[in-house]
This record gives C-alpha cells, structure tokens and sequence, in this order.
C-alpha cells in the first residue's frame, strides 16, 4: 500500500489567529464567518454532494470542458510536468487530467487535511507512479508553499471557481502569490461566467436543501473550531444576487431573537439579523482576463462550453 505524504495541518493553520479570525467576524457590527469554515470534514463531503446537484452547473460545465478540449488542454500545459491543485477536495477534476497530461506529481492542498488523508490514499494506489504530497493549508490570507515542494516544471491547477469565492482584491493578492511561484508553467483556472438570475438561484438555494445544509454546518464548524454554542436551527440559508458586485451572496439569517457563547465572548442576534458566509463572484471573459493580468499573468488560452456558462483559462 503506496502512501501520499502529508504536511501536516499544524505547520500550516495557526488555531489562535484562526479563533481570532472568528471572534473578530462574529463581533463586527454585520456579522461574517469567513467560507473557509464551511470546508469541516462534513462540510467538504456536504460540497461534493452539491456538485453531483443538477441544479448546481458549475461542476458538470467545468468538466465537459475538461473533456471536450483535453488535448488541447494537454498541448497548453505540456506532458509529463507535476500538478499543483489549490483546494483539491475530492481531487476529482484534477484526477481528470493525470493520463491526458501525464502528470509526474501531484500536489493537493486544501483547508480541510481530514479530507485529503480520506482521499488522496486511494489516488495514490490507483496511480502508483505518480508521486503525491498532500497540504493542509489556508491560503485564505497568504499563499506560500514550503520549500521542500519544488515548483518547477509544475502547473498550478485552480478549479471550480473557487476564485470567486475571494472579492476581486483578495483574489489578485492571492494570484500575484500564486504568479510569483509558477516559474517556467502556468496556472489551469476555472471561472464562472455571470448569467441569469434564475440559474443561480437554482444553483445556491437548491430544493433539496443541500446548499442549506452546508451552508448552516459553518455554525458547527465555528462551534468545534472555537467552543461556541450556535444552534443550527435558530437559522436559515438565505442567499441575495448582487448585482453591482457581481456575485452571489449567501447568510445565515436568524429565525428568532438567539445569544451565542464562547469562551471570550458572546453575540445576540436579533430576529431577521444575517451572518454574511460566503460571496461567489461571477466574471466576464474581459474582467477575468484584466484582473490576471494584474497580476502578472500575460498570455491566456480559453475555453468555455456553448452556454457560455463557465471557461477555463491557461494563464502563463
Ligand atoms: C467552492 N466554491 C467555488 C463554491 C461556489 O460555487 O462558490 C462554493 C459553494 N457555495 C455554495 N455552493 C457552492
């Protein structure tokens, strides 16, 4: 039995300023809890339910993308390099490219370690030559790998959107780090393209509640993180479109007049009050490409599906 090897989460997550990172959403007058927090164990298998939803198009248009175009994704990033994917989860969408591009190693990080250590165990013996690490990481504020991974001749590999989930001047701080670490490849990134009302709402207020669940676990992921008491049925999933902003916007809203506790701390939330969990920003071809631009990257290839739903774009 081949094992990946692991970096450990301590190297990488600092409890104190993340319980700091907490107190101090759950203290300021519109309350906030960062997205990261949704990715808890349950969370992260709470997501990859979301993505087999059929309202939930993101995945599915990003992998008919990956499949239509995957030699001349192959010819973009070139044969026989490693993969560094930033927030693998199930290390699905990256497993979908390991044959067309040869993959020499593969490098998962994600916030969530619990995950990879369920997952990346049966990658490993599914692809035995491929030598795998995985890193649990917050890359939430700062994005440097360790020096004993070695970025040459490696591709970086942000899917699904997840640079949405970032406001646009976070995501060009992150991807002039990421820019800064990518030397003679480039970065593969998935974004989602801004589109009609309904199919969001669709997509992040599904009927069967998955996108509820997973957005309402944040308060269980806060309470293990930091010994709080939320009670997960004094809330609701609520989302709002913003236009201006362009994104989708979620929160908890509180059903009822309701007081949380934790060791240093408290926060009443009045009825109807909202705790802000996540933005998921949508981008056009042109915007994508300005704020990539920004920072550092200068010579794109696309490709998108016929809706013109998701691209993905290989940034060098
Ligand atoms: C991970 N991220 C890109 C997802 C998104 O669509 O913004 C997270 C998500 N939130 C609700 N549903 C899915």
């Amino acid at each position: 039995m081949l094992e990946p090897n692991y970096l450990t989460e301590s190297e990488f997550h600092d409890s104190s300023s993340l319980s700091n990172e907490i107190e101090e959403g759950l203290l300021a007058d519109s309350a906030s809890i960062s997205p990261k927090f949704l990715y808890d164990i349950l969370g992260s298998h709470l997501f990859t339910a979301i993505t087999l939803l059929p309202e939930y198009y993101p995945t599915k248009t990003e992998k008919d993308i990956l499949n239509t175009y995957q030699s001349q994704i192959a010819d973009s990033l070139g044969l026989g390099k490693g993969l560094i994917d930033l927030g693998a989860g199930n290390c699905q969408k990256a497993e979908s490219l390991f044959k067309s591009l040869d993959i020499s190693s593969y490098i998962a990080i994600d916030f969530s370690i619990d995950y990879l250590k369920e997952i990346l165990p049966q990658l490993q013996n599914k692809y035995p030559k491929i030598r795998m690490y995985g890193i649990g990481m917050d890359f939430s504020h700062q994005f440097q790998l360790p020096s004993s991974i070695s970025t040459l001749d490696t591709n970086f590999f942000y899917p699904g959107s997840s640079i949405g989930n970032f406001t646009p001047i976070e995501a060009q701080h992150f991807l002039k780090q990421v820019k800064l670490q990518t030397h003679n490849a480039g970065l593969l990134i998935g974004v989602d393209l801004m589109k009609d009302d309904t199919v969001l709402m669709d997509a992040y207020d599904d009927p069967l509640k998955l996108t509820a669940a997973f957005n309402l676990n944040i308060l269980r992921s806060i309470n293990a993180q930091i010994g709080a008491n939320f009670d997960v049925t004094h809330f609701k999933h609520t989302i709002k479109i913003n236009h201006k902003l362009q994104r989708v916007e979620l929160y908890l809203e509180a059903l009822q007049n309701t007081t949380v506790n934790w060791s240093t701390g408290e926060r009443s939330f009045r009825k109807g009050e909202l705790i802000h969990t996540e933005n998921s920003h949508k981008y056009s071809m042109q915007s994508i490409k300005e704020l990539l631009s920004a920072c550092g990257f200068n010579s794109f290839e696309t490709w998108t599906d016929s809706k013109n739903y998701f691209a993905l774009i290989y940034a060098i």
